[in-house]
């Protein structure tokens, strides 16, 4: 399977190249970043540190997927909905795992999946996925008498807050009780809590890959769910599954359990 990487010269970007390139069955023929990237023109390969694979990064997407059967993107909520056009004139599938993104970006994903098939996650691990089921379950076992609360952590340099996988756990949340209301802070004279707040906070600081916690509190008890991610390559390796998995598949828009099947 050939193989392009959007957003090449980033954290996520460069374990994908790099796990890529040790897979007997991937080869990468094309790297794009923005402009203004110090890795713009740069080998990929060097830039992975695995040495020199003759694919230089560009910022021209119509170039960089060319001749790929399917682009990994890792890179930042405004530019995903260029990638999704060129992908969709192309006919390049798309494995998207770029976060904080919205519904302009959310229907250009429904758009291109007319023309190529497109899974977009904001989290690619399997336990993120059992830990989401997890939540929903417990919160619809658990009812009304517990409150709901979610932390996030993650490294000191990550853009978004709260991170995608929070507002993931969040729906998980809310698919068993519909009425929780999501807030971000609590500052000042608040009050008390109310039955149907679920406050999602962010912390950041160091070089956290990501964790995320979700509380239930009750009268005399807590039940507390985390997941820690400890290598970024876990997300990196979901993220080729699911591009092993689009390959040569119908147009469609395909979600994280499609294919974890
Ligand atoms: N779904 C998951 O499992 C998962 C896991 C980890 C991270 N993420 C998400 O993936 C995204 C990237 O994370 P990261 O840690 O790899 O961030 P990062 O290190 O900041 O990398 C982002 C990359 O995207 C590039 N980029 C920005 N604008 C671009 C454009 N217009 N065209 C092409 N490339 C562009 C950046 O290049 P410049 O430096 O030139 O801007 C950089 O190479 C974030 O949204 C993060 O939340 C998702």
């Amino acid at each position: 399977m050939r193989l392009a990487i959007f957003g090449a010269t980033g954290r996520m970007g460069l374990a994908i190249a790099r796990l890529a390139h040790a897979a007997p069955d991937l080869e990468i023929v094309g790297g794009i970043c923005s402009d203004q990237d110090p890795g713009v023109g740069k080998d990929i390969g060097e830039l992975a540190g695995f040495g020199q694979l003759g694919v230089v990064t560009t910022p021209d997407i119509a170039s960089g997927l060319l001749g790929a059967d399917v682009v990994i993107d890792f890179s930042n909520a405004a530019a995903v909905t260029g990638l999704l056009a060129v992908a969709a004139r192309q006919k390049v599938a798309v494995v998207s795992g770029t976060t904080n993104i919205d519904d302009t970006v959310k229907k250009a994903l429904d758009r291109t999946a007319q023309s190529v098939p497109v899974m977009w996650a904001p989290n690619m691990s399997l336990g993120v996925q059992v830990l989401a089921e997890l939540v929903e379950q417990a919160v619809k076992k658990l009812g009304l008498a517990y409150d709901v609360e979610i932390t996030e952590i993650h490294h000191r340099k990550k853009v978004d807050s709260p991170s995608g996988t929070a507002k993931r756990l969040a729906d998980a949340a809310r698919n068993a009780r519909p009425e929780l209301r999501e807030i971000h802070g609590r500052s000042g004279d608040v009050g008390a809590r109310t039955d149907e707040e679920m406050a999602v906070y962010g912390l950041r600081g160091g070089d956290v890959i990501g964790d995320h916690t979700v509380y239930l509190f009750g009268q005399g008890e807590r039940l507390e769910l985390t997941h820690r991610a400890s290598n970024r390559d876990l997300f990196a390796n979901g993220a080729l599954v699911a591009a092993r998995f689009l390959a040569g598949k119908p147009a469609k828009r395909y979600t994280f359990a499609d294919v974890l099947g």
